[in-house]
């Protein structure tokens, strides 16, 4: 087996297990100075865009090819490029289709297909004015597209509205939900979904801190909110969006209104799989190169389940015992290292919460 790998930065996640499979890899970066290039068989640097992949792809006769890109405006391009290839040339491409992305790369998009396929989501408005806002206060101000919190803003008064304004001529203005964030990752791949466990990732704050600033742990665990609730939904979701790879999703839980709403999916690797890995055994990124070499199924996921307490922290720069290999993997350690330098968080799993808590002290 032969595959291209689109995008270096999330490459040494695999590395190990596409060695681990016997597989030959090439892969294609538009930085040539970007990391992990020193890690697949072959790399070759190209322009942005997904015409350079396209070509190595066939000048290289690869069996399949894997996008592991994990922003947002890339997935558009690679959804044109995945039907063009799979219909011209029937090279598999383990990624979302032009419909899944292009009603999950805009929130408003998403926000209508929810109300579509009838997923309960947070109460909104399309504003084009602060004067056209009847939602009650306080309410989440966003752009269509955006990721990590960007250009979100929590409004407590017209005059935060009129803020957001000078900034922006519209926005996406969403009730405002007290409660729990939960992430669950979903993989597809030829009409097949399944759903994995839930992870909790803290409670939403008056200010919009963002969770990639809080601690997260999993499975989720949260009073009065049913996983299978969760996992349910999340299914929906995908099996509407009917495509391939990755679908992570953001939900939020309201204890008070027993409510479980839908926020947004992202249809890429993303930032919940090393807390999934953790607490299931079952690594995204590793399926998707299950996809491409026909070895991704329902039973053998099931195969590999687990269940684990586990938790995510920021830490800034890690300091502690050192991983073994292969570092980026749970195969031999308890715990995995991630994020640039600066801005690195820990995941680690233990079979109880109290030897967590152990690990967690050895760690920070
Ligand atoms: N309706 C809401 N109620 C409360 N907090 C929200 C709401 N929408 C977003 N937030 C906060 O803002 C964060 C980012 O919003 P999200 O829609 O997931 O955009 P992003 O693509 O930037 O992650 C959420 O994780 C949450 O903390
Ligand atoms: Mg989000």
């Amino acid at each position: 087996m032969k595959l291209l790998f689109i995008g270096s930065r999330l490459y040494d996640d695999i590395d190990w297990y596409v060695r681990s499979k016997g597989i030959e890899s090439v892969l294609t970066e538009s930085n040539e100075n970007a990391i992990n290039l020193d890690l697949p068989d072959q790399v070759f640097i190209v322009p942005r865009g997904m015409d350079g992949p396209k070509q190595v792809a066939l000048m290289q006769k690869v069996d399949a090819i894997v996008p592991l890109i994990g922003i947002d405006p890339p997935l558009i391009d690679v959804a044109r490029m995945k039907e063009e290839v799979e219909e011209e040339y029937g090279i598999p491409v383990i990624a979302a289709g032009v419909r899944a992305v292009e009603l999950t790369s805009n929130k408003i998009k998403t926000k209508a297909f929810y109300d579509e396929i009838g997923v309960v989501t947070p109460n909104y408005q399309i504003l084009n004015s602060p004067e056209e806002l009847t939602l009650d206060f306080p309410v989440v101000l966003k752009q269509g597209e955006g990721q990590g919190g960007k250009d979100i803003k929590v409004a407590k008064s017209i005059e935060d509205v009129e803020e957001y304004f000078t900034e922006f001529d519209q926005a996406l203005c969403e009730e405002f939900v007290e409660g729990s964030e939960i992430s669950i990752e979903v993989l597809g791949f030829n009409g097949e979904y399944v759903a994995l466990p839930p992870i909790y990732k803290g409670e939403t704050t008056i200010e919009g801190t963002h969770p990639l600033n809080k601690v997260k742990t999993g499975p989720c665990m949260v009073s009065g909110l049913d996983n299978n609730l969760v996992q349910h939904t999340a299914y929906k979701v995908a099996k509407n969006l009917a495509s391939d790879g990755i679908f992570e999703m953001d939900f939020m839980y309201s204890a008070k209104k027993d409510q479980l709403y839908a926020i947004e999916v992202n249809t890429r690797p993303n930032g919940t799989r090393y807390l999934t890995t953790a607490t299931c055994g079952v690594n995204s990124l590793c399926e998707l190169v299950d996809m491409a070499i026909g070895e991704f199924s329902l039973s053998n996921i099931s195969d590999k389940l687990k269940y684990f307490y586990s938790t995510e922290i920021p830490i800034g720069n890690y300091e502690g015992p050192a991983p073994n290999e292969p570092v980026k993997s749970f195969e031999d350690n308890d715990f995995v290292v991630h994020g640039p330098a600066g801005y690195q968080r820990v995941t680690a799993r233990a079979e109880s919460k109290e030897e967590l808590e152990k690990l967690v002290d050895k760690l920070t």
